[in-house]
């Protein structure tokens, strides 16, 4: 786990090279296409910073969405070049194509110290497939590889794992300090370790669970998942979201649970609505007493008081998911005690997942938490102790 013994853009000399750069700027745009969180952007500055210090030719490549049908304005990389070059300072020249005449003809003409994007690498399909004549044609471009992308480390594409098969590989600093700090919790974690998950569904997080009942202290479930868990209790979920083929799962889990000695907290109390609407008529219910009809869509005021406490006695925290229907306001409630529970902490806290992220950043407490993973599903696959193939591939330090 860890970084191990994996080489970093530090360990490589780069001065007058040609490097390729995956980064993840796979940022979220509004309908005007202008970027709403600019934070995995800022979180790869610091690598690309070193390269054009060390006066390397920066070539960098993202994808950007999941376009299916070659290349679409809407997913062009332009904002995405737009924004880094406000934030460095710097002109960032984009190609009009990925592979094509312009990227190679722009690639070529770089100086030391410039910035090239890409065009979308997605616009071709051989980057899922990871191809490899796509991977040597990317390579051709550049002299070495450098893979900062954490949010996209979970996929073997061509520009995340493939490229490694052409040209010596590193790692930026983001991938670097995303695995050193989720590493750390998951080795060595100072106790109680104390995790929390959120989200939809339990067949998405199963393995997250099965692997943090053996190192946590507190597993805490909240979100749609956590009434997968009441139906194995043998409780009623009236109209609630839950996943029937699920439930005996749930029940060996708790089992799991109970015989590895962890606390397993579900919520006690549940905010209920009649409709999955934001303006549905709603009530507090403990969770044995959910009446027919209705549906869960928050935890409850007793829950948040349960689960601030764990967090309050806890001196590792890790949070995935959020633990209510957080797109909307009012049931948004249960996800923001969480966030200010992980705020106030002097614990070391870990938070990844798009809307737990959100949840922390809307509320101004980006600052007060140990480390917010700029990956959703790279996050989850390294806290199940899954091995990312975008670091795998990396070059052994010698
Ligand atoms: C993400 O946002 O999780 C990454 O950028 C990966 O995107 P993908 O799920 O489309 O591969």
């Amino acid at each position: 786990m860890g970084m191990m013994n994996k080489m970093t853009v530090a360990d490589i000399d780069l001065k007058g090279k040609r490097v390729i750069a995956r980064v993840d700027f796979n940022v979220p745009l509004d309908e005007n296409g202008n970027i709403t969180d600019d934070k995995r952007i800022r979180a790869a500055l610091p690598t690309i910073r070193h390269i054009i210090d060390q006066g390397a030719r920066l070539i960098l490549v993202s994808h950007l969405g999941r376009p299916k049908n070659g290349p679409e304005a809407k997913f062009s990389m332009k904002p995405a070049a737009e924004r880094l070059s406000e934030l460095i300072g710097k002109e960032v020249q984009l190609a009009a194509d990925v592979v094509g005449e312009d990227a190679k003809a722009k690639a070529a003409a770089l100086k030391d110290g410039e910035i090239l994007m890409l065009e979308n690498v997605r616009f071709h399909k051989e980057e899922t497939k990871n191809d490899p004549d796509f991977a040597k044609e990317l390579a051709s471009m550049a002299d070495i590889y450098v893979n900062d992308a954490f949010g996209t480390a979970h996929r073997a594409h061509a520009s995340t794992a493939g490229l490694a098969d052409y040209l010596p590989a590193v790692s930026g600093y983001l991938i670097k300090k995303e695995l050193d700090v989720m590493g750390k919790a998951l080795e060595d974690p100072e106790r109680p370790f104390v995790a929390i998950l959120g989200g939809a569904k339990v067949s998405d997080k199963i393995g997250v669970i099965e692997s943090l009942l053996e190192k946590v202290d507190t597993l805490i479930i909240g979100g749609s998942m956590a009434y997968t868990f009441f139906v194995a209790k043998g409780y009623s979920v009236g109209t609630s979201k839950y996943e029937e083929d699920k439930v005996e799962l749930a029940s060996k889990l708790l089992a799991k649970a109970e015989e590895k000695g962890v606390n397993l907290l579900l919520p006690v109390d549940n905010v209920v609505g009649k409709e999955f609407d934001p303006n549905t008529e709603s009530k507090a219910v403990d969770s044995d007493k959910i009446p027919d009809g209705w549906m869960g869509l928050d935890i409850g005021p007793k829950t948040v008081e349960l689960f601030s406490g764990a967090i309050k006695d806890a001196k590792t925290v890790v949070w995935n998911g959020p633990v209510g229907v957080f797109e909307f306001e009012r049931f948004a409630v249960g996800t923001r005690k969480i966030a200010e529970a992980l705020a106030a902490s002097s614990a070391t806290t870990i938070v990844g997942g798009g809307d737990s992220a959100a949840a922390i950043e809307q509320m101004g407490f980006s600052d007060k938490i140990t480390h917010i993973s700029t990956g959703g599903g790279a996050s989850l696959e390294f806290l199940e102790g899954k091995e990312l193939p975008g670091i795998a591939v990396l070059n052994e330090k010698k």
